[in-house]
């Protein structure tokens, strides 16, 4: 399902795509798609280059699927269910060239994580990303080295058809969250006002 289409550049047309969705259908996605995906969201930039971040995914069809949907809440396993692909990332947290703690090993993940969503925008998929699951319980049923700890779960599918859907899940799948306004989080010297509206800078 797309919202309606606004912008003419690429790049705003991804953006205006994307969302995350409740409800999947079931159409399986190839090993070649998950590389165009997460070879897009290799390019990403990150602190001294350490590219922190690592993936696990298990498709619906994988024996070990069940290790990562048990590891969901409740109520995400709920919607996850409709999804064909499964994935948690995991971030490495130190830098490999010095001992010390990489802070910024989140902040490198979350734009590998953007950089891949909308990849997968671009082929017609959608990305929805969790932070409802345990984390001991992905350390528990993994063998994930002591160096790395997993961060946050996503799904990838195809949205579901809104025709297939109840009226109760069609509701919810067109519900769009609003977003704050840019003024309310670009700051100049004063804390809360607003960088664009400051009379020293240029309107255009
Ligand atoms: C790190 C992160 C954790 C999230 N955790 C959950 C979650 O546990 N369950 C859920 O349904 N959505 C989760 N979301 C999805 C957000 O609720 C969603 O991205 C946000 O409301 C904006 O909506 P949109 O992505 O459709 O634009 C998460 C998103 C991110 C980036």
């Amino acid at each position: 399902m797309e919202k309606k289409d606004t912008n003419t550049d690429l790049l705003s047309r991804l953006l205006s795509k994307r969302w995350s969705p409740r409800q999947f259908d079931d159409q399986q996605i190839s090993k070649k798609t998950i590389s165009q995906i997460f070879d897009a969201g290799k390019t990403s930039m990150s602190c001294f280059n350490e590219q922190p971040w690592r993936v696990i995914l298990a498709s619906k069809d994988d024996p070990h699927y069940n290790k990562l949907f048990e590891c969901l809440t409740p109520g995400n396993q709920q919607w996850v269910q409709t999804a064909p692909l499964l994935g948690v990332v995991l971030v490495k947290k130190h830098f490999t060239k010095k001992d010390k703690e990489n802070r910024h090993r989140f902040y490198d993940a979350g734009a590998f994580m953007a950089f891949s969503t909308l990849k997968a925008v671009s082929l017609g998929l959608f990305v929805h990303q969790m932070a409802g699951f345990s984390v001991e319980k992905v350390h528990q049923n993994f063998p994930i080295p002591d160096e790395f700890e997993a961060i946050t779960c996503f799904v990838i599918g195809h949205a579901a058809n809104l025709n297939s859907l109840s009226k109760e899940q069609r509701e919810q799948e067109q519900k769009r969250t609003p977003r704050k306004p840019v003024n309310h989080f670009l700051f100049g010297a004063n804390w809360d006002e607003s960088y664009l509206d400051a009379s020293h800078i240029s309107s255009d």
